[in-house]
């Protein structure tokens, strides 16, 4: 199932949108499969992209044989149903961010991956663009010295609709495990789990964490200073700081991006490449790479650090006052 992996997709939001169209941009594989609650929105969907198989389930689509890995597209509240029931019909999958709601959620998720010898990966698709490759060899290389800071944001405006993903508590709705989850991811990619957690959490007008502004000290000495919003655009730049140094990376931080290397001495130095697509084509590239090297999770995104991620955001949603 190496290259031309055939994609089954579950749920045909904007994500599922924009992954089916940037798997065009790759040979890695292709989109043979959707489901969907209704036949009328599989088949749109599947009309959109020239998909054979068009499911009115996600149970059917999980049940296709002709599918060899599952990629999860729905609200984070369904991950958990939706990629069990993926792993219980023996496929691979990719699961889209938030992972789940909790920790405890996504552990049973590994385990269950785990136990069944079978790939899981959350989505996280800021971990395998090419800026940031480049960002984590520079730090391999001990370009910045010792690691001192991170600073991360990721803020978006959203109309105040209350049936907004974004904004319903039924679908999930909050800002950090939407958008703050990738100020967290990035500064765990950088400075591992934090060893104490101070934040800010501020709610929208549906009650949901609308604003959150995080403190996270390392057992390293370096801290993380991170924020979201779903109230504003932010500038969701990033920036890694060290002794020797500092990477700056442009706003949009968790998208294609470029960034700038401003040694302690010396001149800066800059990053930047073209593009191609949105940018989703990396993960699903990632995922076919460690099917083929038979891998059952990626070493860019161990299991283990997504566990890690949800159980920080766990935390810091606990220090908001109770409604
Ligand atoms: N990687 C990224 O850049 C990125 C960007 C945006 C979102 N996401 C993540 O992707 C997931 C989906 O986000 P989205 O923006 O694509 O959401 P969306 O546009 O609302 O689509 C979600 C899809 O899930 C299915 N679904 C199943 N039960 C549902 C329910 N009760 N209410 C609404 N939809 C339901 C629907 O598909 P059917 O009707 O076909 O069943 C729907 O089209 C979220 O976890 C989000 O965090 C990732």
């Amino acid at each position: 199932m190496a290259d031309g992996l055939r994609w089954g997709i579950i749920g045909t939001g904007w994500i599922a949108d924009r992954f089916a169209a940037d798997l065009e941009h790759t040979d890695s594989g292709a989109v043979v499969a959707v489901g969907s609650r209704s036949q009328e929105t599989a088949d749109r969907f599947a009309d959109r992209f020239g998909i054979s198989h068009r499911h009115p389930s996600y149970e059917e689509l999980a049940a296709n044989p002709e599918v060899d890995v599952v990629y999860v597209a729905t609200p984070h509240p369904l991950h958990h149903a939706n990629t069990l029931l993926a792993l219980e019909a023996g496929k691979p999958v990719l699961v889209e961010k938030a992972f789940a709601m909790t920790a405890d959620e996504a552990q049973e998720l590994v385990d269950t991956a785990r136990a069944k010898s079978l790939f899981l990966m959350e989505a996280m698709w800021t971990r395998f663009l090419p800026h940031i490759r480049e960002v984590r060899r520079l730090l391999a290389d001990g370009v910045l010295g010792e690691l001192v800071a991170v600073f991360a944001d990721h803020g978006q405006w959203f109309a105040k609709n209350p049936e907004h993903r974004l904004f319903a508590p039924e679908l999930g709705g909050g800002a950090l495990l939407d958008l703050g989850v990738y100020p967290v991811s990035f500064a765990s990619m950088v400075l591992g789990p934090p060893s104490e957690i101070a934040a800010l959490v501020d709610p929208a007008f549906t009650g949901v964490d609308g604003q959150v502004s995080m403190l996270f000290r390392y057992d390293s000495g370096a801290q993380a200073i991170l924020s979201c919003t779903s109230a504003a655009q932010t500038p969701t730049t990033a920036a890694i700081v060290g002794t020797e140094g500092r990477i700056e990376i442009d706003g949009r931080f968790y998208a294609p991006s470029a960034f700038t290397v401003i040694p302690r001495e010396g001149e800066p130095t800059r990053w930047a490449e073209p593009h191609v697509g949105n940018g989703l084509r990396h993960e699903a590239d990632e995922v076919a790479r460690c099917l083929r090297e038979g891998l059952l999770e990626s070493p860019l995104l161990p299991l283990d650090e997504t566990v890690e991620i949800m159980a920080t955001m766990d935390a810091v949603l606990a220090t908001a006052p109770a409604a």
